[in-house]
């Protein structure tokens, strides 16, 4: 038996949703995490990564430890005793790259948990306990990480607002690609968050602006006028260079995809490493792919949205 949770891309809006501005994201329903169940003597988690497994049991694990919390918290929301089962986990998504591969683990694990003991967990309390694992990791994560991991569609997310499911008006590819440098959220978060707090009057206008980009995408989005998220995609990824969040590696990635003829590119994610997105004229994906893995791309993924 085994369940899973999908990466995800965030394609317009993050660091600005974290002051409350709109943010879209999308699943990356290819690139998954993994729990598997299997009757044992007692309770035991076995996280698999490239080389080695680590095992970790709730006596002796502390709840600093993320797989310990989710699994912790998923029990007491279901209020059963840890199962007579080992969770085995692995993943195929990066860490650290801006895929949300934490949330994804924790989203697996909790539906592991809730399958081992016989109940099920709905997506809205998944998505509560989630949420309470990505703030061990990151302190003051906006939600949407955990938000289109645990429902697995795309959303128009605000911060502390109800789930609001983005509509795709029309199906479109999208080259996502992967700097392979390995960047915190927590750090560009909190440099973020100094940047703000020293000069209010001249950030908070950036992050009205990439609000104001997010709810013009997804008219665009929802009407199904692919071209237009070009530019929108352009106009963020300098919004959020100003915010200090991009790198020399992401902005290279970002102009080579527009040297190739890409309809727009920019960083996505926590920045500073991890991903960038490009959007490829129609037909023109491989092309825009190649010339992201010659530009220095570690990963290229091409990914249909909608
Ligand atoms: O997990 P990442 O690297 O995709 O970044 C999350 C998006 C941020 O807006 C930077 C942080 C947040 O909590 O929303």
């Amino acid at each position: 038996m085994e369940v899973s949770a999908p990466a995800k891309i965030i394609l317009f809006g993050e660091h600005a949703v974290v002051y409350k501005q709109p943010a879209l994201a999308v699943p990356l329903s290819s690139i998954r995490a993994y729990a598997r169940i299997e009757p044992a003597e007692g309770f035991k988690i076995v996280a698999q990564d490239t080389n080695e497994a680590h095992s970790f049991e709730l006596e002796t694990t502390g709840v600093e430890n993320a797989l310990i919390l989710m699994a912790r918290l998923t029990l007491e929301y279901l209020k059963a005793p840890p199962p007579h089962t080992t969770i085995f986990l692995r993943s195929d998504i990066p860490l650290a790259s801006g895929f949300g591969s934490g949330a994804a683990v924790s989203a697996a694990l909790g539906r592991a948990i809730a399958s081992a003991v016989g109940q099920s967990i709905d997506n809205e309390s998944l998505n509560t306990l989630v949420y309470r694992v990505e703030q061990l990791h990151h302190g003051t994560p906006s939600g949407i990480d955990n938000t289109v991991i645990v429902h697995e569609k795309p959303v128009y997310f605000v911060r502390g607002e109800r789930l609001d499911l983005l509509k795709i008006g029309r199906r479109f590819k999208l080259v996502v690609a992967d700097t392979g440098i390995k960047a915190h959220t927590h750090v560009s978060v909190g440099d973020v968050r100094r940047l703000f707090e020293q000069d209010p009057a001249r950030i908070q206008p950036v992050f009205d602006e990439i609000g104001e980009i997010a709810r013009t995408a997804r008219r665009a989005l929802e009407a199904g006028e692919i071209d237009l998220l070009g530019d929108l995609m352009n106009r963020n990824h300098s919004l959020l260079k100003a915010l200090t969040v991009s790198s020399p590696e992401l902005d290279h990635l970002v102009y080579s995809a527009r040297a190739v003829g890409a309809v727009g590119a920019k960083l996505s994610g926590g920045g500073r490493g991890g991903n960038m997105i490009a959007l490829p004229r129609q037909g023109d994906e491989e092309l825009l792919a190649n010339a992201l893995l010659k530009a220095g791309a570690v990963r290229v993924y091409v990914t249909e949205i909608g």
